[in-house]
């Protein structure tokens, strides 16, 4: 039986993936590199300074900085990244998302939170969700690993206090489904079907999450 909703946040709740994707973008061509949506969904999931590093192999620029350039580089890109999500606010949930939470929380269904961003909090903050998951935020910090590895959807399930098979986990990025799907949980992916095709359930867009739609795919 399911009794917890393991959420990613960007792409799922709110729409930041696309700020990070301008964000990445606006970096990248200061550095005279090219990167395109295809590329960036590569990007979708992964760490910042695991994004940069893809960025600059992409550009054949992976021996062109330090470690300490390397950092300045990420800084910049997050200070541009939190420029956009100063203006979030609650009507920036993305379509469904409120309605999921609320169904999710009246049948008392766990819901924990497993973003890779460090901006995570903030943003739910400002999206005025966070008391949906007092306690339930997996800390990025805390990994070994990121995704596509399991931990941090395994965390999350530990924090709800429920086994693995007992959570869906909710994804756009596909490292993140393959971290679902390696933790054993039935895993949700919110994209197209070619980015998504290692999903369990695949949705287009998050007018379509109902939770009476994912408990019936899961529970199959
Ligand atoms: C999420 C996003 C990635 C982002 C990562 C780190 O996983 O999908 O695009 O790079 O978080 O975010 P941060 O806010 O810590 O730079
Ligand atoms: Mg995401």
């Amino acid at each position: 039986m399911i009794k917890g909703l393991i959420f990613d946040l960007d792409g799922v709740i709110t729409d930041t993936a696309e700020y990070h994707y301008l964000a990445w973008k606006s970096l990248a061509k200061k550095l005279d590199i090219e990167m395109d949506r295809a590329f960036n969904e590569q990007l979708k999931g992964i760490s910042r300074m695991e994004s940069l590093d893809l960025i600059l192999k992409h550009g054949n620029k992976e021996n062109d900085y330090t470690e300490e350039e390397k950092q300045e580089l990420a800084t910049q890109k997050n200070e541009e990244y939190q420029h956009y999500i100063e203006e979030i606010t609650h009507d920036d949930l993305l379509p469904g998302i409120e309605r999921l939470l609320k169904e999710a929380k009246e049948k008392g269904i766990g819901m924990a939170l497993a973003s890779a961003s460090k901006n995570g909090p903030k943003i739910i903050r400002q999206l005025e969700i966070d008391e949906l998951f007092d306690g339930t935020v997996v800390d990025p910090a805390s990994l070994r690993a990121g995704k596509p590895d399991p931990e941090i959807f395994l965390k999350g399930a530990e924090i709800l206090g429920l086994k693995p098979e007992e959570c869906v986990g909710l994804e756009d990025a596909e490292a993140g489904v393959e971290s679902i799907n390696a933790a054993g949980m039935f895993s949700v992916g919110v994209g197209s079907e070619a980015a998504m095709h290692k999903a369990d359930y695949i949705v287009k867009d998050t007018k379509e999450l109902t939770l009476d739609r994912i408990l019936k795919a899961a529970e199959k």
